[in-house]
């Protein structure tokens, strides 16, 4: 495990974003894992600019979205497809049928999931997967639990992540109490992992995911098992790490 710790969030963008345009860069046909929340903003904001500086090219890039709402309308200004489309897809050449994200409007769930997981074996394998780290330990969608779903499924979420999320919504009602999420199997399965967590309100967890016992009460620590994990922080994240 690789773990930088940064003294601002301009830098830790910067790097972040430059791990994803380096592996664009050196596989201009890689698949891209990618998450939402407010810590990649950012970081998207770097690679829209870079791209836009005509550096790279998404055009042969893949893309899965870690997970999405249930039953929470695509168009809706809070759903995962529309803050990709806002943060990232729309600024940049990304084809449309080359990027995914679970649908949480099917009427079948349970083969969303599954048609979910068979593209993404057709794919190949991730190249690159970032993501974020919950308060609870949760990495996409799966929630801390007594035995952790290898592929996509559909979670109930946790009250810590409703809370989290609430400050998205205009009440703590309103946020989707379910989401599609890529299971925990997938996404060790990816080569790469770069884990990104901000803020001095993850520094308890960060120091469980990364310094703690592996276990599934706590599903980032699960990637303390991966060959490949780079880990970015800001210092105040980095504050319970010696
Ligand atoms: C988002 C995701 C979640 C977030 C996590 C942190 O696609 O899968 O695991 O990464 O909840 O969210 P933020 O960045 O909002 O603190």
């Amino acid at each position: 495990m690789n773990i930088l710790t940064f003294d601002s969030d301009e830098k830790l963008n910067e790097a972040a974003a430059n791990i994803i345009i380096g592996q664009i860069q050196t596989t201009p046909r890689a698949v891209l894992g990618l998450a939402t929340g407010g810590t990649p903003v950012g970081i998207y904001k770097e690679v829209v600019r870079d791209f836009q500086r005509g550096m790279f090219s998404f055009r042969n890039v893949t893309t899965f979205n870690l997970d999405e709402y249930v039953n929470l309308p695509i168009d809706h200004p809070e759903s995962y497809h529309s803050y990709m489309n806002t943060h990232l897809f729309n600024h940049i050449d990304l084809p449309a049928s080359q990027c995914h994200i679970p649908d949480g409007n099917a009427s079948d769930t349970a083969a969303e999931c599954r048609r979910y997981d068979e593209s993404i074996e057709l794919s190949g394998q991730i190249d690159l997967q970032l993501l974020g780290l919950g308060h609870n330990g949760h990495i996409g969608f799966n929630e801390p639990a007594h035995a952790l779903i290898k592929g996509t499924h559909v979670v109930d979420l946790a009250e810590e992540t409703l809370e989290a999320n609430a400050r998205f919504f205009d009440s703590i009602d309103d946020v989707p109490k379910q989401a599609l999420t890529m299971g925990v199997g997938t996404i060790l399965k990816a080569k790469k992992i770069l884990l990104v967590v901000k803020g001095a309100d993850k520094a308890d967890i960060v120091h469980r995911a990364l310094k703690g016992p592996i276990t599934t009460d706590c599903p980032a620590s699960l990637l303390q098992t991966h060959p490949n994990l780079i880990v970015l922080l800001d210092s105040t994240a980095a504050g319970k790490l010696s």
